[in-house]
């Protein structure tokens, strides 16, 4: 078996043409999900997640890179390939009221793909799949639920409801756009758990979006988040990493900005600063070099709006550390060079065939 990513996408752009201008939502992403695995997509509104999981899922056509599923790019897949990576891909909506037929049963929703897919023999066996479908996001007994219409349901029930529809197509891959953040809190935390069993049972990967880092950092903690800003991804890494130990300006505002009394972001938080501008730029009007510069307490004139900085490797995490900042990769390598040249000096000092008398005056 190949041990390609289940899903990466390269150098992924996304501009759209809009009377003021183009308005690049993704400006050059790359990113991984690994099968059974967990990638949290973070940052606030307008950065660009949902534009990013639109493309991911095949929804949208990305203007300039490519999305991969297996190894393969979406634009070189046979149909018969195409069809496999849609059953494959599932994306689950923000709103649960929105993505159901209101003159559909439950049962109806449930079995309409595979009914398609010619994956049920009869109506019996219809049935039989479609409550074994609401058993697993814990909608039981599921005969109370089949043959009841969306309005009859909370909201909670409903998302249950997409999420089943989804795993009706056995995928590998769930895209979950905002999905649990119109819940009230008790039924996210609820429905998460649900989640998180079908990702360890089912072995499924998840592409997850919320602008939430409570919600990242539990549902996430296994796996890794990636922090976009204006269309890029500026921090990304394993989740407890992100969250205890952030290095984008960016990323520990965003930590500063949540309230709950949650002790690893609470402690991330003393260690954010305060922002120079609320105003976030426009994607018209993108600002010269780093495109956090005009709201960085970080911001050194000069380095950080004369050149846009790369996602580098910080070394740290086995190389799955990646940050954006001219000034964190200036201060990692001086530290390095720090590092290297106390190495040196203890080298010198702990070499058995040099004295250190010697190995000065060599
Ligand atoms: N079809 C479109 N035409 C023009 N601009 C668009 C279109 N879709 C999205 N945008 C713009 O692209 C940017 C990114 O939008 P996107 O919906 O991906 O953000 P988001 O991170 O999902 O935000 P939110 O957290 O509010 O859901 C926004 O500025 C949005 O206005
Ligand atoms: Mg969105």
């Amino acid at each position: 078996m190949s041990d390609a990513p289940l899903l990466r996408l390269r150098a992924l752009e996304q501009v759209f043409d809009t009377k003021k201008g183009p308005v690049a939502a993704v400006g050059g992403v790359d990113l991984e999900v690994k099968a059974g695995k967990v990638l949290c997509l973070v940052g606030e509104s307008g950065c660009g997640k949902t534009t990013t999981a639109r493309a991911a899922a095949g929804i949208t056509r990305p203007t300039a890179g490519a999305v991969e599923f297996r190894g393969k790019s979406l634009t070189d897949m046979t149909p018969g390939e195409k069809t496999a990576y849609r059953r494959a891909v599932q994306y689950i909506h923000q709103d649960p009221y929105a993505a159901l037929n209101p003159t559909r049963t439950v049962a109806s929703t449930l079995t309409a793909g595979l009914k398609r897919h010619g994956l049920v023999k009869n109506r019996t066996e219809a049935r039989a799949k479609a409550a074994e479908l609401l058993t697993l996001v814990d909608l039981t007994p599921p005969e109370s639920y089949l043959d009841s219409y969306p309005h009859q349901l909370s909201g909670g029930q409903r998302q249950r409801v997409n999420v089943a529809r989804s795993l009706a197509m056995n995928p590998e891959l769930l895209i979950c756009d905002e999905s649990t953040s119109m819940l009230d809190v008790s039924i996210r935390v609820s429905l998460l758990n649900t989640l998180g069993r079908l990702r360890d049972d089912l072995d499924v990967g998840f592409l997850f979006i919320t602008h939430d880092l409570a919600v990242a950092k539990y549902f996430a903690w296994d796996g890794e988040i990636a922090v976009m800003y204006l269309g890029k991804v500026v921090e990304h890494g394993p989740t407890p990493e992100v969250i205890g130990n952030p290095q984008h300006p960016y990323t520990k505002a965003l930590i500063g900005a949540v309230c709950e009394p949650d002790p690893d972001l609470a402690r991330a938080n003393r260690s954010s600063e305060q922002l120079r501008s609320a105003e976030i730029p426009s994607l018209t009007d993108l600002p010269a070099g780093c495109a956090f510069h005009p709201r960085c307490p970080a911001f050194e004139p000069g380095v950080c709006d004369s050149t846009e900085p790369a996602l580098e490797g910080t070394g740290a995490a086995g190389g799955r550390r990646r940050v954006a900042c001219h000034i964190v990769a200036r201060d990692q390598r001086r530290e390095s060079v720090q590092h290297a040249q106390s190495r040196d000096d203890r080298t010198l000092v702990l070499d058995p065939n040099k004295s250190p008398g010697a190995a000065w005056s060599a």
